[in-house]
């Protein structure tokens, strides 16, 4: 497994290429078991390129970029087992060459949901993966459905800006409990990681009515949010269409159902997609599967 931390090393990723794509899973690091899902999703359409880098850009003032987990060296032990041809772990600098760079400035998919509580929140997050897609020139970029609000822009991004890659987006890994992995769990003390399982326990009780036919979204909404006022406080609890993250006038076709809140010191998110059909509920999908 290469490790480079200069961009100038990047040209050893071209003895990757070849006509297997390379594959990007960006990260900031703090591995879980969710990142190393991605991985192996990833290995199996090509060598692998797995970025950490703790984006300063996507932090806003107060928030947990100075408290944010950095173990580099545990983050490699858990990859090195792993097919990974190369890890990327840029300092800031390399990143953030002057402090009035250009930003991407994301579409009207970053406007509700986390968009709303976290404003600059995706613009530095598309500034971070635009600058990985240029350092890297991936074919295909691995992105987690858990962060479906943050794969719906990338997407939008790509597209509008037509860079010339294929995304993916992995299932959600979660604690046998139901608790979505997330690198904030480890700010959970034990009852606060119960606690936790409300975000969970909303999106069931979302997808229990609309298995049985509920079809009015204030109901789902309303139903979920009586769940997540558990939580210290609960940002959202909405259902949403895809891509476009719009309230949805008839609940029908691929369909977002997101909760966040705060939970003690730890601010969660999560999701399910679920594709509505006038035959019930199917898994659903944001970005790709690989396999078309
Ligand atoms: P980070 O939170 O480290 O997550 C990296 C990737 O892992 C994201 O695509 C995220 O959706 C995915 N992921 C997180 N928890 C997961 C879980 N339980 N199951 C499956 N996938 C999971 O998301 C970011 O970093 C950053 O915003 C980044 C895209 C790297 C830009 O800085």
């Amino acid at each position: 497994m290469l490790m480079l931390r200069e961009r100038s090393q990047l040209e050893e990723l071209d003895v990757l290429r070849g006509p297997r794509p390379l594959v990007l899973v960006p990260t900031m690091g703090a591995l879980h078991e969710g990142h190393l899902s991605l991985v192996r999703q990833a290995a199996e359409l090509g060598p692998v390129v797995v970025s950490i880098f703790v984006n300063p850009t996507q932090f806003g003032p107060g928030e947990d970029f100075d408290s944010y987990p950095r173990d580099l060296q545990s983050d490699c032990d858990l990859l090195a087992p792993l097919e990974v041809a190369a890890v990327f772990a840029p300092a800031v600098e390399e990143m953030y060459g002057s402090p009035d760079g250009v930003m991407v400035q994301p579409g009207h998919r970053a406007r509700g949901l986390c968009g709303a509580g976290r404003p600059g929140h995706f613009s530095g997050v598309l500034t971070v993966v635009a600058k990985l897609f240029g350092l890297v020139q991936p074919d295909i970029a691995v992105f987690g459905r858990k962060d479906a609000q943050q794969c719906l822009v990338i997407r939008q991004m790509v597209e509008d800006l037509c860079l010339p890659v294929r995304l993916i987006d992995g299932l959600t890994v979660r604690e046998p409990d139901g608790l979505a992995m997330s690198s904030r769990n480890r700010y959970l003390n034990s009852a606060e990681r119960k606690q936790a399982l409300c975000l969970s326990r909303a999106l069931k009780t979302g997808e229990d009515l609309l298995r049985q036919g509920e079809r009015r979204r204030e109901v789902v909404e309303a139903a979920m949010a009586a769940i997540l006022a558990e939580a210290d406080r609960a940002d959202y609890a909405v259902v949403r269409q895809v891509p476009d993250l719009e309230t949805p006038s008839a609940m029908a076709g691929m369909t977002l159902l997101a909760v966040a809140g705060k939970v003690g010191p730890a601010r969660l998110i999560d999701n399910n997609v679920w594709h509505i059909t006038p035959e019930g509920l199917e898994p659903g999908c944001l970005l790709g599967t690989g396999k078309e």
